[in-house]
């Protein structure tokens, strides 16, 4: 029996926490998510939320930052609705529990920080734990909400759409390009469940896992972008990977973010011999824009051979490290690194998708009753680079605008029947014996992601990716359909076609711009290429 509800959600983030909140005023709200609920990006945000909240900040130079960063293919209009719409998006939190961190001694007084790009402090935060106390408060007025249920462990597989239906016979190709919900993996039963919804938001995050080295939770395997993408909407600017300049380097950290914050109070960038190099590179120096930051690391290391750089907030003394930066001093510490005393030393890592699936100003994609919201949508605020902590306002911003709008969408279509979604249908599957394939191709892609698709990208290297990607994606066309499904290969899969997506948006621009700089032309092209690229099946 499929499972009926007003709202689908898949992912259980920011940005699908706040959607379902605002979207069960109005309905029932299945929130679908692959692994424990609170697994996400959003969990290890560590710097804060960007808004103008102080009398000395304006919109109009939040914009301008944000305009700058993104180099020239920013939407100013949803960066100016986002920007403004921000402070009010913050207050709610507050309603909502969120315990930001104050000025000492100034309870009703933001203590503000700063990040790369950024003209006037501007960022709320909890220390250097914004993001796990934001899932936190969310999903406890989540988990009180009797209109709202979540089914964790549970992964969407595709969307069900026209193009599923049809195959099916059960519409015609005449009938509206639509969405009706999602077949979902119950990852502990094996089960594959229909989810019928009158709307369906993929709020399923980034795609940090495409590269070897990432800040990215293991859940960002891109699922909702290729999903998008199966079903027919349209994609943009993939190409635009950010690379965050300063992650831990250590054998035995994984995915660990050191806040640009800590640049923010005062941190430092040194190559080995204790020298600062961003001065060489740009006036903002250490808080230039993180596309200028991440490249010139990137350059100092080819440069001297070396395998990291350092960042040093030592002289900021122990007091202040401790209590402004509590959470990345103890993870240091128990890699044997005393911050208070010595530098640590980093590396970058890729850490957010500024493309993804196109949406409008509600996060409306092209296919009729789905939403995009957060990481997942590509809605023109942060054009070809993302200014730090412009995401999860982004989220904020976003979740409240669909949230109206699908409330009007809803209302209006109440009165149709869900359509008759076949079962999914597993053909003559088998359990396979040779799982090992799976994580050799996932391996694979990631590594060569990383040396050809990377921070700084040549024609040759996009085409060396692009044949290895073809040969990956025929095997897994393969495996997925003579084997019996699991999250790994459903993984893969995606994994796979965000690959072929980054890769393919990364060969038609021809210039370099933001994020994206290609050897073979190195300089940006106004004339042709000031704009998006878009992307469909
Ligand atoms: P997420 O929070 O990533 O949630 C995605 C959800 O979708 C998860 O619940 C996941 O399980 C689920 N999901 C995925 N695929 C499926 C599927 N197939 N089926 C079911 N469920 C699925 N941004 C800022 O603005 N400020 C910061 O300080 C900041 N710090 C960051 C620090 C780190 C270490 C990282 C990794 C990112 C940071 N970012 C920051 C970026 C920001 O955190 C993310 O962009 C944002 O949290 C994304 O929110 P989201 O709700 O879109 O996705
Ligand atoms: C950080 O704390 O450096 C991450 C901020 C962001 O990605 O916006």
């Amino acid at each position: 029996m499929p499972i009926n509800t007003d709202y689908l959600v898949i992912g259980s983030g920011i940005a699908g926490l706040r959607f379902a909140l605002d979207a069960a005023k109005t309905g029932t709200v299945a929130i679908v998510t692959k692994k424990e609920k609170s697994e996400g990006s959003t969990n290890y945000a560590q710097g804060g939320i960007a808004s103008v909240l102080d009398p000395d900040d304006s919109f109009e130079l939040h914009i301008q930052d944000t305009l700058t960063s993104g180099d020239g293919i920013c939407h100013e209009d949803i960066v100016r609705l986002v920007v403004q719409e921000g402070p009010q998006r913050i207050n709610e939190l507050v309603s909502l529990g969120v315990a930001f961190s104050h000025e000492e001694g100034r309870k009703k007084i933001f203590d503000l920080g700063r990040e790369g790009g950024h003209s006037r402090r501007r960022i709320v935060h909890t220390k250097d734990l914004t993001g796990r106390e934001v899932e936190k408060r969310l999903l406890a007025q989540v988990e009180e909400n009797a209109n709202i249920q979540i089914y964790e462990n549970h992964m969407a597989i595709d969307l069900i759409s026209k193009s599923t239906l049809i195959r099916r016979g059960i519409v015609s190709k005449k009938t509206d390009q639509s969405c009706w919900g999602a077949y979902v993996l119950d990852a502990e039963s094996g089960a594959i469940l229909t989810v019928l919804a009158r709307i369906t938001v993929l709020c399923s995050g980034g795609a940090g896992k495409v590269y070897r080295y990432t800040s990215n939770p293991d859940i960002a395997t891109g699922d909702g972008v290729a999903m998008g993408y199966r079903a027919g909407v349209k994609v943009a600017n993939m190409e635009f990977v950010q690379f965050h300049p300063t992650s831990l380097y250590h054998p035995l950290a994984r995915n660990f973010l050191i806040s640009e914050a800590v640049r923010g109070e005062g941190g430092i960038l040194l190559d080995k011999k204790g020298h600062r190099f961003m001065e060489s590179y740009h006036p903002l120096k250490d808080l230039a824009f993180r596309d200028i930051v991440a490249r010139s690391i990137d350059m100092e290391l080819k440069k001297s051979g070396d395998s990291c750089v350092y960042l040093d907030i030592s002289h900021r003394g122990k007091d202040f490290i401790v209590n402004r930066f509590p959470h990345i001093y103890e993870t240091c510490l128990s890699f044997h690194i005393d911050i208070s005393r010595e530098p640590i030393p980093v590396v970058p890592a890729a850490h957010y998708m500024c493309g993804g699936l196109l949406t409008d100003a509600h996060g409306h994609t092209n296919l009729k009753n789905l939403f995009a919201i957060g990481e997942v949508a590509c809605t023109g605020l942060h054009g070809a680079n993302r200014l730090a902590s412009n995401s999860l306002l982004e989220a904020l911003v976003f979740a409240r605008r669909a949230a109206i709008q699908t409330a009007k969408e809803l209302t209006a279509g109440k009165h149709e029947a869900f359509p008759r979604a076949p079962e999914w249908d597993p053909g003559s599957a088998t359990d396979s014996e040779e799982m090992v394939v799976v994580s050799h191709n996932w391996d694979e892609i990631r590594r060569f992601m990383w040396n050809y698709v990377g921070i700084v990208r040549t024609n040759k290297r996009l085409a060396r990716a692009k044949r290895r990607v073809e040969i990956i994606q025929e095997e897994i066309k393969e495996y997925y359909w003579d084997f019996l499904i699991s999250q790994n290969l459903l993984e893969l899969r995606n994994l796979a076609l965000v690959a072929e997506l980054i890769i393919t948006c990364a060969s038609l621009r021809k210039e370099s711009r933001g994020l994206h700089f290609n050897l073979d032309y190195p300089s940006k092209d106004d004339e042709f290429w000031q704009q998006d690229t878009v992307v469909w099946k």
